[in-house]
């Protein structure tokens, strides 16, 4: 499979003139290739044509409106952690039963809005949140479907602060427990637990460590049926990930995790679930700055840019590297420290990088950034949130307008009512 990942050509991006763009929306801005998206989809329903498998894209990985309604066109449904991103998903039109709800947080009134929507089923992380679900779908009169999450204890090979599979992780819970699980669950009036989740990381490069925990999914599965324990879906997570450095980073073939799923899971007959974020979606978005100016530094050069940590924390938190172009490159190269404005030193997108030269007003895109980019953004040091825009083929839509300075400070309010407590 060819991947378009938006740097090729460091002037048009999905057929739309970044330069052009820029001048009309401003910066900085997001863009993102409704291409490229629908390519990694269709990607992937390929890669497992044949099997019965649902893909939940994991909503947090970039939860703008538009980008939810392009994957949902492609049929595609969505990995929820929030009453916000059921919201989302259900306004951008996924259909409730397309919905899997995860993470170790879930209140009672985060579980009732879920149930009263109908979604699909539960990917349930601890005793106590199952014994929740249970209590909330009695009060509903309702049948909850939920999965154990299973903490397969494997070390995903990534940053430490996306491993999610490791027993110390707060993530799911042992075999040796979800096994009780099932005992009790077979009791359990409103509860019908009958599949496994598994979700390993993030932004994983190796396919060994999917292959250990699918393996002890898969065998852990056999074992329940054995038991009596009849398992409709297997939800298998999301992870797999992209290139971030062109010529450096090699990700997965999507053939080769899409063989050994259905290896592993030959003798499975029920549903399996798959819930790509980052793969969808980075190499769709790119960040579009401003070089504000270059300033001299005791070492080399800072390349200060109009974008910061709040626009994309990746850099900052992760120490992610994301490939900086210039949209027009000069011949002479020069060696930056790429930094945002923010009163930070964190606020740094690459040290010592070397790159074309560049001026004041030039502009850049930073490459990767269609994930966990704008979902992460804050408005810190009083920056609104930078705009979004959707591409496709030649045109672009505004999907999400920059953020006015009143919209900014939208729900704050200088103290006028005092209550005695
Ligand atoms: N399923 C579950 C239960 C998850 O927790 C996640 C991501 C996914 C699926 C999607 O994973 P993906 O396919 O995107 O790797 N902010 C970090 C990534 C955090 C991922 C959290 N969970 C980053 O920027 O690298």
């Amino acid at each position: 499979m060819t991947v378009l990942t938006g740097v090729d050509d460091a002037r048009l991006f999905d057929g739309v003139d970044l330069h052009t763009l820029a001048s009309r929306v401003q910066t900085p801005l997001y863009a993102y290739s409704s291409s490229v998206i629908r390519q990694r989809t269709t990607a992937l329903q390929d890669a497992f044509a044949g099997l019965d498998l649902r893909i939940c894209y994991a909503v947090k990985a970039n939860s703008n409106l538009a980008i939810l309604q392009l994957v949902a066109q492609q049929g595609v449904g969505a990995d929820i952690v929030s009453v916000g991103e059921l919201h989302r998903s259900l306004r951008a039109g996924i259909p409730a039963e397309r919905i899997v709800f995860s993470g170790v947080g879930k209140t009672a009134e985060e579980i009732r809005a879920a149930l009263s929507a109908g979604i699909w089923r539960f990917n349930v992380e601890s005793a106590d949140e199952l014994l929740l679900l249970q209590e909330v779908a009695r009060e509903e009169g309702v049948c909850a479907r939920a999965a154990v999450r299973v903490n397969p204890d494997v070390d995903a090979q990534t940053h430490a602060k996306i491993s999610t599979g490791k027993a110390e992780n707060k993530f799911g819970v042992s075999i040796d427990e979800a096994r009780t699980w099932f005992v009790r669950a077979s009791r359990m009036s409103h509860v019908q637990l009958d599949g496994l989740h598994a979700h390993i990381g993030s932004q994983i490069l190796n396919l060994e460590p999917f292959r250990h925990a699918l393996r002890r999914v898969e065998d852990f599965r056999q074992e329940l049926e054995a038991a009596g324990h009849p398992i409709h879906s297997v939800d298998i997570g999301g992870g797999l990930g992209v290139r971030y450095r062109a010529g450096h980073d090699r990700p997965i073939a999507i053939e080769d995790y899409a063989a050994l799923v259905r290896e592993t899971f030959a003798a499975f007959k029920g549903t399996l679930v798959v819930e790509p974020g980052r793969w969808l979606v980075a190499e769709a978005g790119v960040l579009v700055t401003r070089v504000i100016r270059v300033k001299p530094g005791a070492d080399r050069e800072f390349l200060i840019v109009d974008a910061a940590m709040n626009d994309l924390l990746r850099p900052a938190l992760y120490d992610a590297w994301h490939d900086i172009v210039p949209l027009r490159p000069r011949r002479e190269s020069a060696c930056y420290d790429v930094v945002g404005p923010v009163c930070e030193t964190g606020d740094t997108f690459a040290r010592g990088r070397d790159m074309p030269r560049c001026e004041a007003g030039d502009l850049l895109m930073i490459g990767g950034t269609g994930a966990y980019g704008a979902s992460m953004a804050s408005t810190y040091n009083s920056r609104p949130l930078a705009a979004e825009v959707l591409l496709d083929d030649g045109r672009y839509a505004v999907v999400r307008r920059r953020q006015t300075l009143a919209e900014m400070m939208l729900g704050e309010q200088l103290p006028q009512d005092w209550h005695e407590a």
